[in-house]
């Protein structure tokens, strides 16, 4: 399966987000990830539909909102509009989560559903065939920069074994070191946000993420 790199906005100097997210698009970002916190599934809470619209002039980057929000169908058809292809929702939000995925569809984007550290991989055995996306995450939602959950990693594997197809992504605590082993797990996008804000040259640790990929 073709691996990617996903990176995330989250850590980004917010005041300069333009700025930033056009040089990791020159440095050959396929996607944006932008995680979205609503001060009540997660305590912080970050942006909305607003700030992703005012990117979406940059360039034909796929964009994917990682919806980290109580009812995230209440805010699907604002993310659809501002121009994201990919949005992704969390399992433990939602008792419906075969209805939101269709929902996803029928707005014309793909459909991701996530599940937490604490959640099993059976969570998402229901929406294999019809969900774009699984996301594990490897740290609990809400902060970047944390240590990555490794025990994660059995889900990717589980989940790959129920599904060759699905694109399985993890999120949280993505790195060179971390990358190979979430890769051999089954995993083949891999959001990565402190580690590249902490490259002294965004566009150049960009590059070097990319690299892990070929
Ligand atoms: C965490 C977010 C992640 C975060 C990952 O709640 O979903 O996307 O940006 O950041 P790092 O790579 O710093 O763990
Ligand atoms: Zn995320």
């Amino acid at each position: 399966m073709r691996c990617r790199i996903a990176p995330s906005v989250l850590g980004l100097n917010h005041s300069d987000m333009r700025g930033k997210v056009r040089e990791i698009i020159a440095g050959g970002a396929e996607m944006i990830h932008f995680d979205v916190m609503d001060g009540q599934f997660v305590p912080p809470i970050t942006f909305g539909a607003a700030l992703i619209e005012g990117l979406r002039d940059l360039g034909d980057t796929f964009f994917e909102a990682h919806l980290m929000t109580q009812s995230p169908d209440r805010h699907f058809e604002a993310f659809a509009s501002a121009g994201c292809q990919r949005i992704i929702f969390h399992s433990e939000a939602t008792a419906h989560d075969h209805r939101l995925v269709q929902h996803l569809h029928d707005l014309g984007v793909q459909a991701g559903v996530a599940i937490n550290p604490g959640t099993p991989a059976e969570a998402v055995k229901g929406v294999l065939g019809l969900a774009d996306l699984v996301l594990v995450m490897t740290v609990n939602p809400g902060w970047g920069g944390q240590k990555f959950v490794s025990a994660a990693l059995d889900k990717v594997r589980q989940v790959r074994e129920w599904d060759a197809k699905v694109d399985i992504e993890v999120d949280g605590g993505i790195d060179p070191t971390t990358l190979p082993h979430a890769r051999a797990a089954g995993a083949n996008v891999f959001v990565v946000g402190n580690y590249l804000v902490k490259q002294p040259d965004l566009g150049a640790g960009m590059r070097e993420l990319n690299a892990l990929c070929v």
